[in-house]
């Protein structure tokens, strides 16, 4: 694999929990359409089963996104892989499962595309155990040479601090709420952690901070744009990477 997507010129085009506009959200159908429109990057979101099984999923329910309801945490993979997560989209994606983390990597790792896996604070145990989710993904990272494709990221910064203590090689982007915590703050830990990008939300940002932030020698990547105006308006600012539910959209902006 040739590609390094930490080199591709900015701005980066990250499929937000895939091609999730058109298909979806973080299903594989989502991730192979995202794959197949030449995104940079895709984005998707993990968290714990009952039964500690990485399941790639976005709310801490299934309620919005499967015919099924009840939370990830407290339902085992097998009932959450019996859901349905494409109908809520359309009719024609209906049967399309919630998928686990190894699937998705698998099918992704011997394709052309960056992957960022944010941990949900869901995900956390305060004391770590010998599954903790960062030391699953480390030793997975580790076992298949993926540190150079993949960035970690996650609102819960103990679990970024969890994964750089449990590698030098784990690129960390520290995601920052729009009510949560500072950019000040995030740089501080950026330097704390030696993290590569700082992922915030339009709403922080204007000129000034993006070049600050990039001053200091962190990324910029910012979430969430889909409008063609919104687009528009991250690309000027300057960010080193927009997330997108448009990811074609995106792309058509820059060509
Ligand atoms: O990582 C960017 C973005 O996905 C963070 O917010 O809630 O969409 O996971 P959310
Ligand atoms: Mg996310």
């Amino acid at each position: 694999m040739g590609l390094d997507p930490f080199s591709i010129p900015k701005p980066w085009v990250i499929a937000h929990r895939g091609d999730s506009g058109e298909y979806p959200e973080n299903t594989l159908l989502s991730f192979r359409k995202a794959v197949e429109i030449k995104a940079d990057w895709i984005e998707l979101d993990i968290t714990y089963s009952a039964d500690n099984q990485i399941v790639v999923i976005h709310d801490d329910s299934l309620d919005r996104t499967t015919d099924k309801k009840g939370e990830i945490r407290h339902l085992s993979y097998n009932a959450i892989r019996n859901s349905d997560a494409g109908s809520w989209k359309h009719p024609k994606f209906k049967g399309e499962p919630v998928p686990n983390l190894w699937e998705v990597w698998d099918f992704l790792k011997d394709k052309e595309i960056g992957l960022n896996v944010e941990i949900k604070s869901t995900a956390y145990e305060e004391i770590p155990i010998e599954t903790a989710i960062e030391q699953e993904l480390i030793d997975y990272a580790k076992k298949n040479s993926l540190f150079s494709k993949t960035l970690f990221s996650s609102f819960c910064w103990d679990s970024l601090a969890r994964l750089r203590e449990l590698s030098v090689d784990a690129k960390l982007g520290i995601l920052i709420g729009e009510e949560s915590s500072s950019w000040m703050d995030a740089l501080e830990l950026g330097f704390r952690l030696n993290a590569f990008s700082l992922n915030l939300s339009i709403h922080e940002l204007d000129p000034e901070i993006v070049s600050k932030i990039q001053g200091e020698g962190f990324k910029v990547l910012v979430y969430t744009l889909n409008s063609e105006e919104e687009l528009k308006k991250g690309i000027s600012l300057g960010v080193d990477g927009i997330f997108t539910n448009f990811p074609a959209r995106m792309r058509s902006l820059l060509t």
